[in-house]
Formats: structure tokens, sequence, C-alpha cells
């Protein structure tokens, strides 16, 4: 095992009725400011329910933060937090709104001239932010308990991510019942997109850590049986809960510890949104199956060993077992909704060196667990995914 620092802060209010406790954890002088998205949360409840548990607090809104949260949005709040007497911000939504408030509580702090800089310098610049929490809708991300953040640059086409130890959320309250309003398509992306994170920490090479890839497969397992469950019966609370943790506990920190991580294709995956506009996870359910077989000899234990306790393949040679646990991983996507080609989405070979090109833009040409993931190697996992 690898040596490692485990530092998680955030505290996790979970289950039913839950939004109320924000009244116990945001101080009662705190001047909230309230984020949302596109406006989910104003016909499901959670607004009202949010609203009422914050009570005599003074709460300002600030609405309007997209998919995939551009920094052009999350600038206008840091506007506003400066004019006003702000001291705490409630996020309330998914995972863009998760990440652009940990932006703003960053920038709204940040001593350098301009704030895109916390992105160009991954975050390592950012010495303090104002404390935040959060109330989760969407079970994906992991924003909710985790350092980590994306932001897209729209003028630029970049979608770039930093982390800090001053961005975990103070706390997260997960009320699974708040994600029966879900769309089929952000259930299915939701789960797609924990089971990749978990694959990026586990599915790299062995460093004899059984603790943590028990746990990866454990996770990787729930999603595989609860996901089709969600699908099917989208107002079972056990389903949605298990979900909700899955995903919570497939990114953070947790099961990173003292293993090697991967991330090429959640990178790839940026280019693909930040030039496309295609959905988080639908990049990385094109990209992680043709990286596996691109990488399939550096990867080769590993994927045994996913082969077997995953897929539970015991019969056949190596290789099939290996390239039939890729198939059963890339039919599972197709099967939470979540289609795995370039050209589902309208793209094909003309479009390749265009994402190659803004990955070398972006520093992005030593990816992977062992950093030899070179554009040729990013080039070939396209061309497998068109
Ligand atoms: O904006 P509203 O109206 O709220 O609608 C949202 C949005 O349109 C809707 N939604 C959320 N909860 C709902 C709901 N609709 C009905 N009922 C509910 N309960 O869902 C849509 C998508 O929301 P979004 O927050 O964009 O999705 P997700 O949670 O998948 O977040 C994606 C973003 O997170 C980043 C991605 O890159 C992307 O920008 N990631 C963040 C990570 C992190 N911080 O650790 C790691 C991930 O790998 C990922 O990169
Ligand atoms: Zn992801």
């Amino acid at each position: 095992m690898l040596n490692f620092d485990f530092y998680n802060p955030t505290q996790i209010l979970f289950g039913q009725g839950r939004i109320a406790d924000l009244n116990k954890v945001i101080p009662a002088s705190a001047k909230v400011l309230l984020l949302y998205g596109g406006g989910s949360i104003k016909t499901n409840g959670v607004f009202d329910e949010v609203m009422a548990a914050l009570g005599s607090r003074q709460v300002t809104e600030f609405t309007g933060i997209e998919p995939n949260p551009s920094y052009e949005t999350l600038m206008k709040a840091v506007a506003l937090i400066k004019e006003s007497q702000i001291d705490f911000l409630l996020a309330v939504g998914g995972g863009s709104v998760i990440d652009g408030t940990k932006f703003i509580a960053a920038a709204a702090l940040f001593e350098g001239n301009d704030p895109w800089a916390i992105l160009e310098k991954r975050g390592t610049n950012i010495t303090q932010a104002l404390p935040f929490g959060t109330v989760l809708t969407l079970p994906a991300t992991g924003s909710e308990m985790n350092s980590g953040a994306v932001v897209t640059r729209k003028s630029i086409n970049a979608k770039l991510a930093f982390s800090s130890r001053h961005c975990f959320p103070k706390f997260s309250v997960l009320d699974p019942a708040k994600t029966y309003t879900l769309p089929v398509r952000q259930i299915g992306n939701g789960a797609v997109d924990a089971f990749v994170h978990v694959m990026e920490q586990y599915l790299t090479y062995p460093v004899n850590s059984p603790v943590q890839d028990r746990f990866a497969e454990g996770l990787l397992k729930t999603l595989i049986e609860e996901g089709p469950k969600a699908l099917a019966n989208p107002h079972d609370y056990d389903v949605r809960a298990n979900l909700m943790w899955c995903a919570t506990m497939a990114l953070n920190g947790l099961i990173a510890t003292g293993v090697p991580q991967d991330w090429a294709t959640h990178m790839i995956g940026h280019e693909l949104t930040a030039l496309h506009g295609i959905d988080h996870a639908q990049t990385l359910a094109i990209v992680l199956p043709s990286m596996l077989r691109v990488r399939k000899e550096a990867k080769r234990a590993k994927l045994l060993q996913f082969a077997e306790r995953v897929w539970d393949l015991h019969e056949g040679d190596d290789d099939t077992r290996i390239d039939t646990a890729i198939s059963r991983m890339q039919d599972y996507f197709e099967q939470m909704g979540v289609k795995t080609r370039l050209r589902d989405y309208g793209l094909n070979s003309s479009h390749i060196s265009t994402l190659i090109s803004a990955l070398e833009t972006h520093r992005m040409v030593a990816l992977g667990e062992k950093r030899d993931v070179t554009p040729v190697i990013s080039q070939q996992v396209l061309e497998l995914s068109l």
C-alpha cells in the first residue's frame, strides 16, 4: 500500500426529513447566500423546505448556476457577495451547483487579480474560502463530500478542475426522497458517473490494498444491482438511499487512500463536454470502455480481478474474461440509458484532432496512473470509441 493522508471533515446528515436540520448546522446569525440551478428545486418542494428550515436568517438568492457551471455565471455571484454582507453559502442542487459554490467560496476571498488563476493552478493557490454547506438533489459526483470542483470558461472552451482542503463542505444534507423527481437521464448519468469514479481509483495496478479493493468492488456491485431498480421503480426509497450513499462513498477520498489513481477518462471527458456539450457521465461512458481496451496490458492484473469479483466471471482464458468484463460494463452503461459511442452523440473521426489539441492546450499529455497516456494513446482511445 502507498503512503497517504486522509482528511475529510464534512458532516453528513442523511435520510428523509433531514433538510429541517439545516437550522441546527447553520449559525443562527448567518447571512446566507442560497445558490441553486435552473429551478428544479422550486417545483419539487426542496426550496420551500430549505426556506422553512432557514427561519428568520437573512437569505439572499443566487439562481441560474447551469449544468457544467461557468466561470462567467459564477463571477456574478462573487460580485454579489462582495456587495452584500454574506458570510455563509448554501448550495442546493446537483454537482454543478455544489462545484460552482466551491469556486465562489474560494473566489470571494481570493487575493489575486483574476480568480480564473484558481483553475490554472488547480487550486494550489487557494488559502481560504467562505464556509458553505450543501443540500444534494442528484447523487453522482461526490462533490457533497469532497474538496474538488470543475468549472467551465465558455469563452475559451476550457473545462478545468481544482481542489483544495479549504473547499470541503461543512455539511451536506442527503435526503434520498428528494431524488424522486430526477429525469431518467440524470438517474442514469448519476449511476455511471459514480461507477467511473470507483474505476478511476480501483482499476489501475495492484498495490496489496485489499480493504480499498473490496470497498470499491462493493460499490461497483451495488451500482450494478441498484441502478436498474431506480429506473424501474423511481419511488423506491431504499434503492434511492443506497444509490445516494454509493455515489458519495465513490468519491470522498476513502477508496483513494493508499492506491494509484488513473483519471485519464475524466480528463478526456472534460474536453468532450467543453467542446461538444455532452453530459459529463455520457463522456465517461464513451471513453472508459475504449480506455480499458487500449490499456489492457498495463491494467491486466486488475482487469482480471474486476472480471472475477465484480462480474463473477470464472470460465474461459484470461483475455476472454477481461474482454467479457469490459463488454458487461459497457452493456450496463447502455442499460442505464447512457450511450457509449461517439456516433451516438453525432461525432465522427473529423472531431478527434480538435479534442487532442485541446488536451495538449490544457497540458493533459501524460495522464493515467503511470503518466503514460500520451496524446497518441488518447487518440487511439477516441478512435476506438467511434
Ligand atoms: O439546474 P436544475 O434546475 O436544478 O436541474 C438540474 C440539472 O438540469 C437537474 N436536477 C438536479 N437535481 C434534480 C434535478 N432535476 C429534478 N429533480 C432533482 N432532484 O439535473 C441536471 C443536471 O444537474 P448537474 O448538477 O449538472 O449534474 P451532476 O450532479 O451530474 O453534476 C455534473 C457536474 O459535476 C462535475 C461535472 O464535471 C459536471 O460539471 N463533477 C464534479 C466532481 C467533483 N466535484 O468531485 C467530480 C465529477 O467527476 C464531475 O466532474
Ligand atoms: Zn465524474
